[in-house]
């Protein structure tokens, strides 16, 4: 017997009404006494043995449909799971993060809905001031008559957080504040709406420009793989003094001259300067008493600089032929 269905007419066969065994079974009622002692027996016990012998039977072959379908070929070859992978924005903050811990820096952190105080008033921007037009802000709450820095913005710029923590600490501290800014303005190849700034705080007793050029080559050099010169222009924002913008060489000609740095040899990548002393007064340290230089830089940029990307926009276009390049 090769399969089940075979196996209600094996039973029938040696078992059922019309079997030979059945017929001697039957006849048993002709025998003489003596025969029937002697006949009966053996007769039912050929019976238990091919009723045992049929379930055994049966029981082999459910047991061979059941291996049937579950047989599994472990020697086939798996199907590959496509493991994830970090998007391009998250690699390089990761090795920025990995540079600056290992200068000693402290990584902080601050909400992206902020008050008009920390984002604004703190790092000495007041109501009227003209600082405040140069960031096109997403107001969340912005009554008229309100307490003055009560209204709720989507930060615009990462500088935010210099208050916020140095309410908390007190120097020396060195920490870089990672994190996503908002602006509300037309987006182009290097503008987003939605971006990310590193803005690095520095304060101690005696801290200098010197400390901040220091800082930034050896952050600009580890992070390229190359040597990189800072260059430093006179600028102006609010919450330093004195400010400036910094530039690094040029890390597609090394600072000879190319189409990326327009000839110029020098690449802008963000605001800089020392802290001014309101700031350290509206985080309550005393007037003069400290010193500290602040950065803010984009980090979209810095991405894009590393990696050669030319629109600002694939960073959240969703594109997996985008994001799977990294
Ligand atoms: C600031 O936001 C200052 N908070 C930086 C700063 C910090 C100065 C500490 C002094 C001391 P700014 O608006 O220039 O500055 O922006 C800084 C950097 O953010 C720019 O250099 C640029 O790299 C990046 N950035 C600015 N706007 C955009 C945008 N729309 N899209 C992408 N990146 C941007």
């Amino acid at each position: 017997m090769q399969d089940l269905s075979q196996w209600p007419n094996l039973k029938a066969k040696y078992l059922g009404k019309k079997s030979e065994l059945n017929k001697i079974l039957r006849g048993l009622k002709d025998l003489s006494d003596e025969e029937r002692k002697k006949i009966g027996p053996l007769a039912n016990s050929v019976r238990g043995e091919i009723e045992r012998w049929l379930q055994r039977k049966r029981a082999e072959l459910e047991n061979k449909v059941d291996q049937e379908k579950e047989w599994l070929d472990v020697t086939a070859p798996g199907q590959r799971i496509q493991p994830g992978h970090l998007h391009p924005l998250t690699l390089v903050q990761n090795q920025i993060e990995d540079i600056f811990t290992a200068l000693g820096f402290e990584i902080a952190d601050g909400p992206d809905v902020e008050t008009e105080f920390y984002n604004f008033d703190a790092i000495n921007m007041p109501d009227d001031h003209p600082g405040r037009d140069m960031q096109d802000t997403f107001w969340i709450s912005k009554e008229k008559n309100r307490p003055k820095g009560s209204g709720v913005v989507l930060r615009t710029q990462t500088s935010s957080v210099q208050v916020r923590y140095m309410q908390k600490h007190k120097p020396p501290l060195r920490i870089i504040v990672p994190g996503r800014v908002f602006r509300n303005e037309a987006t182009d190849a290097s503008h987003e709406h939605t971006f990310h700034q590193f803005e690095a705080l520095v304060a101690d007793k005696k801290i200098s420009v010197a400390n901040f050029l220091q800082v930034a080559e050896t952050f600009f050099t580890q992070f390229f793989g190359e040597k990189i010169k800072i260059r430093l222009r006179p600028s102006y924002f609010p919450f330093v003094e004195p400010g400036f913008e910094f530039d690094i060489s040029c890390t597609n000609c090394g600072g000879k001259g190319c189409s990326t740095c327009s000839q110029t040899g020098w690449i802008e990548v963000g605001g800089a300067g020392m802290v001014h002393q309101n700031v350290f007064q509206a985080a309550g340290y005393p007037r003069g008493k400290y010193q500290g230089f602040a950065w803010g830089f984009g980090l979209e940029r810095l991405a894009m600089m590393k990696y050669k990307i030319n629109d600002i926009r694939l960073f959240h276009s969703g594109d997996l032929r985008f994001s799977e390049q990294f």
